[in-house]
């Protein structure tokens, strides 16, 4: 039987999809999270993977000459824990070739791609007037939310939604489809 899937999460936000991945790790998913980054200080999700034990680290851009100069930095950082897949879950920095050439990256993003990639993806849907958005679980490339497809939850938007109640219940399916996906990459590893 082949090893646990070694995961290192990077994380900008409060962390609940990291947290869903901590829980199921912790209840016997086939994988586990060696350690969680974050590109700024003071957030949930290092929190939450300090109050779990995991090891982290802070990878700021601001700290280096250029965005080159901080992926080989956060290539390094992650590479030293020889993660199988690096989850960027809410992380809001395009990851550059460093990281990408070392080892594959799967993102979630709340929306239903192609449609709505970017930084807001809940607002531009519902701006667009959309009646179902969802999530999407995808490889990560070198263009914004455009590698393959991994998974998607489709989601109803309600009238009256904001962008807050829309991304709430889009993150209660992604925090779901993210576990799954992750325990399917675990069990079938012909993707590597
Ligand atoms: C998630 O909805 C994730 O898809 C989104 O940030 C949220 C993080 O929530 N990411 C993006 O928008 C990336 N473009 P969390 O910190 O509670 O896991």
């Amino acid at each position: 039987m082949s090893h646990p899937l070694r995961l290192v999460v990077l994380v900008s936000g409060s962390g609940t999809n990291l947290q869903a991945v901590l829980d199921a790790a912790s209840s016997g998913a086939p994988f586990e999270v060696v350690a969680v980054g974050a590109d700024r200080d003071g957030t949930g999700g290092v929190d939450r993977a300090a109050a779990a034990g995991v090891p982290t680290f802070v990878c700021k851009v601001a700290d280096f000459d250029s965005r080159a100069d901080w992926d080989l930095a956060l290539a390094r950082l992650v590479g030293d824990h020889t993660p199988d897949v690096v989850v960027s879950a809410g992380f809001m920095k395009v990851l550059g070739a460093a990281v990408l050439e070392a080892v594959p990256v799967l993102n979630t993003h709340p929306a239903l791609l192609p449609s709505f990639p970017g930084t807001h993806g809940v607002r531009d849907a519902l701006r667009h007037g959309v009646r179902v958005t969802g999530c999407t679980c995808h490889w990560v490339d070198a263009g914004v939310d455009t590698g393959p497809i991994v998974d998607q939850r489709a989601v109803r938007v309600e009238p009256g939604d904001t962008v807050e109640t829309l991304h709430e219940r889009i993150k209660v399916q992604e925090r779901t489809m993210l576990v799954e996906v992750l325990s399917a990459l675990a069990t079938d590893r012909s993707w590597r």
